[in-house]
């Protein structure tokens, strides 16, 4: 692939030693020597795992772990590790302490699908690996006649575990056939619910850790505007008195959610989650899901309309044929003595997860249906920026973010959840631009990306088709970010968040302690939004070119204003901007890229708050929620404005951003970055 660029000949050697590097890296993953087992395993010093099958049960043990799973429906009812004899909650019924469950409607109904076995399959049964499988065969005379219906798919749940492992794998391939009827999918996760006696303090990354609230503090609590936030005004522990709890608050963009768990301080215990890649979630790497929370809960998810909405629900037609591996993942337990910092088990799960990560994609997995790495390819390439009137030469596209998915319009990989089956590969690129992606599945796939500090989505036109051991060398590509002219003035940065903006602290009323120190966590406190209309209680935002600096003068969402008896108001903020001349009979161009909207319509009007019809809505957009979920984005938007000279006027001029739907405080828009551009110089 040749783009052709008069400047190449400058750029020779560096690129040259990136191909290079590049080669070096293909080969590296070519030489995988651990066979895809994480090091850690140990082939001599472990005894052998044991497979125990009976009527009722499916007991798997390799002196390390032992888990219990209930023959055949597949759920978990017991880990027993580290002289505890099962860490799930034992109080629960059996199968509500590791499962998984399918949120879902077709014609006529909605539920929930447990995903239940009805046969039980040895996959292998030898002393270096047991894997297990439990089987549902769809049947068109039976689907519908329980009180719970079975979702319209042949279900193939899967356990595996290795000699000298600390946990397990699990994993589940669901697959559709011709013949079944349409469905709807907008949840598929997996839930471990652990002993509340035991695991009180959580962990999802560095700066996100703390002793949890017990289940019954949220039971004597205060539900608050939704049911899932609650503060606690009668906890177990004191200290908790007047935090509010909410698992939206404990949220993570699938690109970090690599590893997150629980640890028990008697003994002193791990339980983690490890989801060493991203392969098998839905819409992008960020795609913003729920971790651990109060419970305690840890959950694996895969497929959800978090941060999203109904814009990433799976929408299968009658007969429409699909098949996905979700997983496997990783439970991994570790344990230290009663005398060390139990610090230190988090320490260890996060080196556990770069094991597993760098084993991606697994070898032992036997399903056919979970592609081996010399069975997927590598495409690896460069990207380069050109952003017309502000960069005079082209520049490496740094830090960019570079995926497959299944062939869309730049973008559409954010909403891209089944088509194509579903599955995406990310990388992120190096300071010069070079990317690797490596793993890939068989498909076509059009290659997507975007840079932070550029606005828009880039997308490279031509399919990329990876065969089995694909090499596909991209060579450089250059990504021209919309602009028509020189920027007169810009608000924001262009990263597809709001959190450059001003994000006020919460009321004292509605803390979450572990976020009163972090500025890059202050958007995950509970009733921000209300915030909105103290802070500006007569009048709406205005932010003056020149004078406003959007870090503080800039609220991170355009939100409504409370009004009496419950009701809410539309917000009209205004953009104050000085132009010394307008070029007449051109266009100057607006371009507001939001980072969330909920049920929004966002109208612009310049110069006349009052004019009937506006001069640009964006039309009622988004169910992403993100305001509500404590999100600081959901799914990113870009506008762009024809700005006809004739609409300014030399001197002042004001932007009026209108979001007109008020029928909750939950509606609203957040921006990501609002530009304005001149006309196209003329030569
Ligand atoms: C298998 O499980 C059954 C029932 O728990 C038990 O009686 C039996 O001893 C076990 N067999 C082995 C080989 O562990
Ligand atoms: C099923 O879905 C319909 C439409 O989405 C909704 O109105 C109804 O309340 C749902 N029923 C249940 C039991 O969730
Ligand atoms: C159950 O599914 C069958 C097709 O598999 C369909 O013919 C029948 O109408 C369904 N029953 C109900 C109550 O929807
Ligand atoms: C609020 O509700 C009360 C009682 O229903 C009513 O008298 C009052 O007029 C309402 N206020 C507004 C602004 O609608
Ligand atoms: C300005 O934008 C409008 C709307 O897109 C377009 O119809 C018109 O041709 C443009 N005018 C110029 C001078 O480019
Ligand atoms: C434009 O508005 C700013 C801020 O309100 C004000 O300071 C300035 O005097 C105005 N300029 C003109 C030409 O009206």
């Amino acid at each position: 692939m040749n783009v052709s660029w008069r400047k190449a000949k400058s750029w020779g050697l560096a690129l040259f030693i990136t191909m290079a590097v590049e080669m070096f890296l293909v080969s590296q993953c070519f030489a995988k020597d651990t066979h895809g087992r994480p090091k850690k395993y140990d082939h001599t010093t472990s005894p052998g795992v044991t497979l125990n099958v009976t009527d009722k049960e499916v007991v798997i043990d390799n002196g390390i772990v032992q888990i219990t799973i209930a023959n055949p429906e597949g759920y978990l009812t017991g880990v027993s590790y580290g002289g505890v004899h099962n860490i799930l909650e034992y109080h629960n019924k059996e199968p509500n302490r590791g499962y998984w469950d399918v949120v879902w409607d077709t014609n006529g109904y909605n539920g929930t699908d447990w995903l239940l076995g009805s046969s039980f399959n040895v996959v292998v049964e030898n002393e270096d690996q047991v894997e297990v499988s439990f089987t549902y065969k769809w049947d068109s005379t039976t689907w519908n006649t329980s009180q719970v219906w079975r979702i319209p798919a042949n279900v193939d749940r899967r356990y595996i575990m290795l000699r000298g492992s600390s946990g397990f794998y699990a994993y589940s391939i669901l697959d559709r056939e011709e013949g079944m009827p349409a469905a709807k999918m907008y949840q598929i996760r997996s839930v471990y619910k652990l002993d509340e006696q035991r695991f009180h303090y959580m962990a999802i990354s560095d700066d996100r850790q703390r002793t949890m609230p017990m289940p019954q503090d949220r039971d004597t609590g205060l539900p608050l505007a939704f049911k899932e936030a609650v503060l606690l005004t009668n906890p177990t522990n004191p200290d908790f008195r007047g935090e509010v709890d909410d698992k939206y608050q404990y949220s993570c963009e699938d690109k970090n959610n690599k590893v997150h768990g629980w640890i028990s301080f008697d003994p002193q215990i791990g339980f983690w989650i490890i989801t060493p890649t991203n392969e098998f979630r839905s819409a992008g790497p960020v795609k913003q899901d729920l971790t651990s929370h109060v419970g305690p809960i840890s959950l694996a998810m895969f497929h959800s309309a978090h941060y999203a909405g109904y814009d990433v629900t799976m929408s299968f037609q009658q007969g429409e044929p699909w098949k996905k591996v979700f997983g496997p993942y990783y439970v991994y337990l570790n344990s230290i003595s009663q005398d060390t910092d139990f610090h230190q088990l988090w320490d260890d799960a996060k080196h556990q997860m770069i094991q597993e990560t760098r084993s991606w994609p697994y070898e032992f997995p036997l399903s056919n249906d979970f592609p081996k790495s010399v069975e997927r390819g590598f495409v690896f390439g460069r990207l380069l920026i050109h952003d017309r009137y502000k960069l005079r030469t082209i520049m490496a596209g740094s830090y960019a973010w570079i995926g497959l998915a299944a062939p869309g319009v730049a973008g559409s990989w954010q909403t891209e959840t089944k088509v194509h089956v579903g599955y995406q590969f990310w990388t992120r690129a190096d300071r010069n631009g070079g990317f690797l992606i490596k793993g890939v599945h068989e498909g076509t796939y059009n290659l997507f990306g975007w840079v932070p500090g550029f606005i828009g989505d880039y997308v490279y036109i031509e399919d990329i088709i990876i065969t089995q051991g694909s090499v596909i060398k991209l060579g450089n590509l250059v990504y021209e970010p919309l602009r028509n002219g020189p920027t007169l003035w810009q608000i924001g940065i262009p990263d597809r968040t709001a959190l450059e903006f001003y994000v006020p602290q919460p009321s004292s009323l509605f803390v979450n302690k572990l976020y009163t120190d972090s500025d890059q966590n202050k958007f995950r406190q509970y009733g921000l939004w209300e915030r909105y209309a103290e802070l500006y209680p007569d009048n709406d935002l205005i932010y003056t070119v020149g004078q406003s600096d959007y870090h503080t003068d800039w609220f991170f969402a355009q939100v409504t204003r409370k009004a009496e008896n419950n009701t809410y108001k539309p917000t009209t903020w205004q953009i104050i901007f000085a132009l010394h001349d307008v070029i007449p009979s051109t266009n100057y161009t607006l371009r507001i890229a939001l980072a969330s909207a909920t049920r929004s319509e966002l109208q612009v009007r310049f110069n006349d708050p009052e004019l009937t019809i506006p001069h640009f809505t964006t039309m009622v957009i988004g169910s992403d929620n993100a305001i509500a979920r404590h999100g600081i984005h959901g799914i990113y938007r870009l506008f762009n404005v024809d700005v006809p000279s004739e609409w300014l006027c030399v001197g002042n001029n004001t932007i009026y951003l209108k979001q007109t739907k008020h029928e909750s405080p939950f509606f609203g828009v957040m921006y990501d970055y609002i530009r304005f551009e001149g006309p196209p110089p003329t030569t």
